[in-house]
């Protein structure tokens, strides 16, 4: 794990954004492994403004994202669906039917065996991109998740519903199931870009940077197990390595 030390979530945002905007450059039908939450709002704004001040274009470009909330309608503001739309889809020359989320409401085994399968039919990810849970949970891979699984259904844990209130009105909004890619499916990428910022992920990081081995404890010690992984993070998310 290649660990980048960053001042603050704005210089984070920006050290990823080249990171993507650098793959898509060389690889123009890449695909990309993408994240919601509020770590990754920031990248997405540096590569709306990077295709529209430089033109970087995603004409040719595929998408998958890590996960969605089980029950929530793609078209209900929560959901992750309308975040992508909201901070990237909708601002750059993504055509329709290149971008995929998990559909919150197909959680059968058959439609999550599906998703797997498109990703590999797509060619695999190049690049995930990812954020960690305060938990160090990836995707919405739980503690105690499987490390090998593919893309399933998770009971999301109370800590999670609370960390995630914020977008909706009220906890009892919060979905208390979501479809994720499963940790399989995450450590097939080719490459993996963790980003985290906040006093509030110091715990996670400094479990993440001391880890020397899966367990399933602590979902994120999985990317030990990849041999292509570079963390961004700023120092506050580091204060405690
Ligand atoms: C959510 C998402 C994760 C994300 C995590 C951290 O539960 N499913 O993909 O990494 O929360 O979110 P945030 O960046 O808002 O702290």
């Amino acid at each position: 794990m290649k660990i980048v030390s960053v001042t603050d979530n704005q210089e984070m945002s920006k050290k990823a954004a080249e990171i993507i905007r650098e793959l898509v450059l060389r690889k123009p039908d890449a695909v990309l492994g993408l994240a919601t939450g509020g770590t990754p709002e920031g990248t997405y704004q540096q590569l709306v403004k990077d295709h529209q001040e430089n033109g970087t274009s995603y004409r040719s470009i595929r998408t998958v994202n890590l996960d969605e909330y089980a029950g929530i309608d793609p078209k209900d503001p929560n959901s992750y669906y309308a975040y992508m739309k909201q901070h990237f889809f909708d601002h750059v020359d993504l055509p329709d039917g290149q971008y995929f989320l998990p559909n919150g409401l197909d959680t059968s085994k058959e439609a999550c065996m599906r998703y797997d399968a498109l990703i590999d039919s797509l060619g695999g990810v190049d690049l995930q991109l990812l954020g960690i849970g305060r938990n160090g949970h990836i995707g919405f891979n739980e503690p105690g998740s499987s490390l090998t699984l593919g893309t399933h259904v998770v009971k999301l844990t109370e800590s999670t519903r609370h960390a995630n209130a914020r977008y909706f009105g009220s906890i009892e909004d919060v979905p208390t199931e979501a479809v994720t890619m499963g940790i399989g499916t995450i450590l097939k990428s080719r490459k993996i870009l963790l980003i985290a910022s906040g006093e509030e992920k110091a715990d996670a990081l400094g479990k993440l940077v001391l880890a020397n081995r899966a367990d399933s404890r602590f979902p994120a010690s999985a990317l030990t197990q990849h041999k292509n992984v570079i963390i961004i993070a700023d120092e506050a998310a580091l204060s405690q390595t």
